[in-house]
């Protein structure tokens, strides 16, 4: 018994020596001290000792647990200790940078509305805009497209009433400008524009640019070489041009314009449907009707003008697929820009 007692000893001192953590400290705790422990184990067979060994090894066993009882009660105190000094490091790193609010940003169509401005008033443009809810006279009339014209069939309008309607289109404000200016002018009015009509090219409602320039002897080359300088600014590189014949009431000649596909430079994808082209703008001389409508003598003077659309520009600039994602609201797509 003695033996057993004095093994014990040394085993549950080095069993102190490796203790780390609280846990452990109990396992060890139960094993050794508690009720059915080790210890109490030895002290229950003193029972079956002679009489006359019994009180030495008794008190030999106690002061053996005595012994290891302080030597654990130190143990769990320098653990506690250690743990809630680790702990309170734990905290908070103070030497972390602080939290940034999140930085709000501008929408797609914002930046390159914005930058459309910027090219054009470098060449001297000023910039002028007007109402979204528009008479019919400034939409189609004073434009050459009278009443059962059948341009207007294209504009898919939202009628108010039957001479007010929400704007198809950005020209009105040649003729709203025309009317309170004389020549020269030189003139863009970006905006809103709305038509009955959504798919994936399509929203009822989006963002045009219109411009227009009006002097004596303004060519046709006037035009092209705006347009030129706005392109290569636009997409940054030096990119083909082509016009296209086509038809507006408000312009004769008329071109549609081309850029030189950005995707595939003109080699023919997906995107430009194999034609190498992609359509950016309608434009053309002012209609001498319309000088005549807004009081110009169309014999002195001539102009040309041009409509672009802000969304068709993004979706190129920035390799959009489809329109709609412009006005979802999807973080994942809106925080890109
Ligand atoms: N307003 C036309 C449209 O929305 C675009 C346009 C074409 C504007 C020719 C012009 C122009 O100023 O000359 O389809």
């Amino acid at each position: 018994m003695e033996n057993e007692l004095y093994s014990l000893e040394t085993e549950a001192k080095e069993c102190l020596q490796n203790l780390s953590d609280e846990t452990q400290a109990e396992e060890f705790r139960i094993r050794f001290l508690g009720r059915k422990g080790q210890f109490s184990t030895i002290m229950r067979s003193l029972g079956g000792v002679s009489a006359e060994d019994r009180p030495r090894l008794g008190q030999l066993a106690n002061s053996v647990k005595a012994e290891i009882e302080q030597l654990f009660e130190k143990k769990k105190a320098t653990i506690q200790n250690t743990t809630s000094l680790s702990e309170s490091s734990a905290g908070p790193d103070l030497t972390l940078p602080g939290r940034c609010p999140a930085g709000g940003r501008l929408h797609p169509v914002t930046l390159i509305m914005q930058e459309t401005c910027a090219i054009f008033e470098s060449l001297g443009f000023s910039v002028a805009e007007g109402p979204d809810v528009e008479q019919d006279y400034y939409n189609f009339e004073a434009l050459n497209i009278p009443a059962h014209h059948p341009a207007r069939d294209m504009h898919d309008t939202f009628y108010v009433s039957d001479s007010i309607l929400l704007r198809t289109h950005t020209s009105p404000m040649q003729a709203r400008i025309m009317e309170t200016q004389e020549p020269p002018l030189r003139v863009i009015a970006p905006g809103k524009v709305y038509r009955c009509d959504s798919d994936i090219t399509h929203t009822p409602m989006f963002h045009q640019v219109e411009g227009f320039l009006v002097d004596k002897d303004i060519s046709f080359a006037d035009l092209k070489g705006v347009l030129t300088v706005f392109t290569q600014k636009m997409f940054k590189k030096d990119l083909p041009l082509r016009f296209r014949p086509s038809f507006f009431p408000f312009t004769e000649p008329s071109a549609e314009v081309d850029i030189a596909c950005v995707m595939c430079n003109g080699a023919g994808c997906r995107v430009c449907k194999k034609t190498g082209w992609l359509e950016i703008l309608g434009s053309g001389m002012i209609d001498p009707e319309v000088f005549k409508m807004v009081g110009y003598d169309p014999k002195v003077y001539s102009g040309f003008a041009f409509g672009l659309g802000i969304e068709r520009i993004a979706m190129l600039k920035y390799g959009i697929d489809d329109i709609r994602l412009f006005y979802e609201n999807d973080q994942r797509f809106l925080s890109q820009f």
